[in-house]
């Protein structure tokens, strides 16, 4: 990442206060999994937007700390869950939780962090310079932004088993999955800021587009990323049955016999590599990748858009380059 002043300043102050929360060190099996987890260098994208969206908003970024904190733990314990979900050995180029442990312990962990992610939100409550209805307001982001990751985790599960999915349905399945988080980061740190109704409506569609974007990215990077970067299995989504906007394109173009074979490897419970290999050949000879490409980079331009709304100042210039390093980003 091409990193400037700022950005390293926050992303040292969010490495920094994750790595000094006092976890206990016993039971061993519950808590060295949230360390492992958390200490499993992920990019921290979402604390890092939570307190540019305050500085934008004019509010001190460190006022956004505990909110930042609250969402990467979240996001950790989300991660912990979706692979044993996805069945994904690997997590950031190293054995995932339910793999290096086990199942239960994966789960039971998961489920401490959740907790561990709401009592960073109990500094609102005890800080005077935050109302109730911030306090309120920061809870039910909170919230409602885990309830939708259910959801969309959900529907993304029972695509799995289906074989009409439409892109309309995958686009509300990530709005889910992945942007109901980016976009409740966003909107948090606009209310550590202080921020208008308007302003935090425009942090969240900021979010929801961007967060779309992301995941289109990330269902791309899943076929074509240089696995030792990107830290997951290649082709992990097609192993595992996942409707994704490269495949549902691809289907809507194939032919009837390069439908027939993308079907047969995705209802296979374990498809050979040189099937899933075929099916990738067939996503490339389709032109999928160049229009799912330029899918995310329109939904990028978008977020660029929304931003603009935002008055100038250092914290403005850092998230238009955080969206562009993201847009460029190969892991
Ligand atoms: C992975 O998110 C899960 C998705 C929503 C695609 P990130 O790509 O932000 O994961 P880390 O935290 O940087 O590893
Ligand atoms: C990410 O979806 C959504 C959540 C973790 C909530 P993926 O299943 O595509 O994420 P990766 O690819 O495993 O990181
Ligand atoms: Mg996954
Ligand atoms: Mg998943
Ligand atoms: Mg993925």
């Amino acid at each position: 990442m091409n990193t400037t002043d700022l950005q390293k300043q926050l992303y040292i102050q969010i490495e920094t206060a994750l790595k000094e929360l006092d976890l206990p060190s016993k039971p061993e099996t519950l808590y060295q999994p949230y360390r492992y987890a958390l200490d499993g260098g992920g990019k921290r994208i979402r604390p890092i937007l939570t307190m540019l969206s305050c500085g934008i908003c004019e509010g001190d970024p460190k006022n956004a700390l505990p909110s930042a904190l609250a969402i990467e733990i979240l996001h950790n314990f989300t991660l912990v869950h979706d692979d044993i979900m996805d069945s994904a050995d690997t997590r950031r180029g190293k054995p995932s939780v339910f793999k290096k442990w086990d199942e239960n312990i994966a789960i039971l962990s998961g489920d401490v962090m959740f907790a561990g992610a709401m009592q960073q939100l109990s500094f609102y409550g005890e800080d005077e310079s935050f109302s109730k209805n911030e306090f309120a307001a920061l809870y039910d982001i909170f919230l409602k932004a885990t309830v939708t990751v259910c959801e969309g985790q959900a529907l993304d599960m029972e695509f799995v088993d289906r074989q009409d999915v439409q892109l309309s349905e995958y686009i509300e399945m990530i709005s889910g999955k992945t942007a109901a988080l980016l976009s409740g980061s966003l909107e948090m740190g606009a209310i550590a800021a202080h921020a208008s109704d308007i302003q935090r409506k425009e942090m969240h569609d900021l979010g929801m587009e961007l967060g779309i974007a992301f995941q289109i990215q990330d269902d791309l990077l899943d076929a074509i990323a240089d696995p030792e970067k990107f830290g997951k299995r290649p082709g992990g989504d097609i192993f595992e049955g996942k409707k994704t906007y490269l495949t549902i394109l691809a289907l809507e173009r194939a032919n009837e016999e390069q439908k027939t074979h993308i079907q047969k490897t995705l209802l296979d419970e374990s498809p050979t590599e040189e099937s899933v290999e075929k099916v990738l050949d067939i996503i490339d000879s389709l032109n999928v990748i160049e229009d799912v490409a330029a899918e995310l980079n329109k939904r990028y331009e978008k977020a660029k858009e929304l931003l603009a709304h935002f008055p100038d100042s250092e914290y403005k210039q850092e998230l238009e380059n955080l969206l562009i390093f993201l847009q460029n980003r190969d892991h």
